[in-house]
């Protein structure tokens, strides 16, 4: 199994293949429309008919019990399953109208529209200028020192890390604290210029105060990017959704809005879950 380094590593690394082979990308956040999805890792059916619309520009979470399909459905978004033995899916899964699945759609171009930030930070053990550059060095996206050391120095701004770290850019990453080095990862996606940004309970393994810096980071972000965030964390969630989606063993349960979809959820499993009655 690949660590979520390994696959950012790759996912970043195999993106020089596409910016040579040109790109599909268009100015803003773009949408997803979910249609008749089903998900299956070998015989186990994870996802099942789901059917759902990711607005662009908004922040859209999923929620749901452990094991419900939250970061599988997340992962589907980019096709980081792909490689997992025993994927298959059918159905659609449309990202500006077009399929992502379908056979003429690269993967590896796709991966330049779609970022994605893990639980995990996991920030390469190189120095935080490197980290930033990474993707754009492999693209080669830059014609000059100085322009890339734009896109660093813009990259962690949007990050809301520079202030923190323009005066140690050579140092090595790892000398960070888990709260910068999760926003050196949301840089590091944001450097490569991508259309949505994938977060799978980002703030999981933060202290209160780089998790509410976090959180103000995505709401942020929304205004450039279509952001799609997991989280287990009820608060977090009425903070920054636009819209909640509630899976519960592979179904959407209901979808609403908040404040509205916590006080008053429409179905008996949501109100369990979010009164901790439901595991
Ligand atoms: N690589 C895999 N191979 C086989 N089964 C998997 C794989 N990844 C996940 N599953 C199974 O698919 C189901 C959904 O898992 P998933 O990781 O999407 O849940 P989740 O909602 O993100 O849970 P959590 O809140 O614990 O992160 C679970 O039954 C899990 O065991
Ligand atoms: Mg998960």
């Amino acid at each position: 199994m690949p660590t979520d380094q390994q696959l950012a590593q790759e996912d970043i690394a195999t993106q020089e293949v596409a910016t040579q082979s040109g790109s599909m990308r268009s100015d803003g956040g773009a949408g997803f429309s979910i249609r008749d999805l089903n998900v299956y890792y070998r015989h186990l059916h994870v996802l099942k008919g789901l059917n759902l619309d990711i607005e662009p520009r908004k922040i859209t979470v999923f929620m749901g019990p452990s094991g419900c399909g939250k970061s599988t459905l997340v992962r589907v978004l980019n096709r980081m399953n792909d490689q997992v033995d025993g994927f298959r899916h059918t159905g659609q899964v449309l990202l500006d109208g077009k399929d992502i699945y379908d056979r003429d759609v690269d993967p590896v171009l796709l991966k330049t529209k779609v970022g994605m930030v893990f639980q995990k930070p996991n920030p390469f053990p190189i120095s935080i200028y490197d980290n930033v550059a990474f993707g754009p060095k492999i693209h080669k996206t830059y014609k000059s020192k100085e322009q890339l050391d734009d896109i660093v120095r813009q990259s962690l701004e949007k990050a809301a890390l520079w202030e923190e770290v323009k005066d140690r850019l050579k140092t090595n990453a790892m000398s960070l604290s888990g709260g910068q080095q999760q926003r050196l990862c949301i840089a590091r996606a944001i450097a490569t210029t991508p259309e949505v940004i994938l977060f799978d309970e980002p703030a999981s393994a933060l202290d209160p105060g780089s998790t509410a810096k976090v959180e103000e980071l995505m709401v942020a972000l929304k205004r450039i990017y279509t952001v799609v965030l997991v989280t287990h964390n009820m608060q977090q969630a009425a903070r920054v959704a636009n819209k909640v989606v509630f899976l519960y063993k592979g179904d959407i349960v209901e979808v609403g809005e908040p404040p509205g979809m916590f006080e008053n959820p429409k179905s008996e499993l949501t109100e369990k879950y979010i009164s901790g009655h439901l595991v």
